[in-house]
């Protein structure tokens, strides 16, 4: 039913899972003695999270912020909110930010700011999704899926008017959905 409003397909669910397990056994790894805090940033992260901590075997403790940039439209504004903050203290804590895109940057950069004040030991960023050519702040995610082009995707947590999130792949969208208005 969705799928009529996807002009094409850009990353697969089977290229998916494939990125969470390479990015997943990759922290793993890294992570492993540090007992690390995955923050994901409400609510575009939720399905990459859910897939990437499975393949995260081992012991970590998860916590979620919301923060919008975006406001229902295609473009991001820069207008930055925090509507739901973090429960888990972060004063010590390794931390890896898990991200379902990474566009012009300044959702990141907010975030990794406000963790370091707070005293965070280490702040890393895992992204599904890479859009350099949209960076407007300098930043460098460290664990990246796919880089995409200047497009606008949604799907696997990425919305359109809050949505698509529930696609199991991430796509372009058809242009007449958002010219009908
Ligand atoms: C989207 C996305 C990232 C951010 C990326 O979130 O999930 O958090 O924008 O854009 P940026 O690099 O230009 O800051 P949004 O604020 O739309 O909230 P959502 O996760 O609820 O969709």
């Amino acid at each position: 039913m969705l799928e009529k409003d996807i002009e094409k397909v850009i990353v697969s669910n089977e290229d998916i899972n494939k990125i969470a397990k390479r990015l997943g056994t990759q922290l793993a790894e890294e992570y492993r003695d540090q007992f690390p805090l995955v923050v994901g940033l409400l609510k575009g992260c939720v399905p990459f999270m859910g897939t990437l901590i499975q393949n995260m075997d081992i012991p970590m403790e998860i916590d979620f912020m919301d923060v919008s940039s975006y406001h229902g439209g295609i473009e991001s504004s820069g207008d930055i909110k925090i509507n739901k903050d973090l429960d888990a203290q972060v004063k010590g804590r390794d931390i890896i930010i898990a991200e379902d895109i990474v566009d012009t940057g300044r959702t990141i950069k907010v975030v990794m700011d406000l963790l370091k004040y707070r005293g965070a030991k280490s702040v890393s960023v895992v992204t599904l999704l890479d859009k350099p050519a949209g960076r407007i702040v300098e930043i460098d995610p460290e664990y990246i899926g796919v880089t995409i082009p200047k497009e606008f995707v949604v799907g696997y947590g990425l919305d359109y008017d809050e949505q698509y999130r529930n696609l199991p792949y991430v796509g372009v969208l058809k242009p007449k959905v958002y010219n009908k208005e």
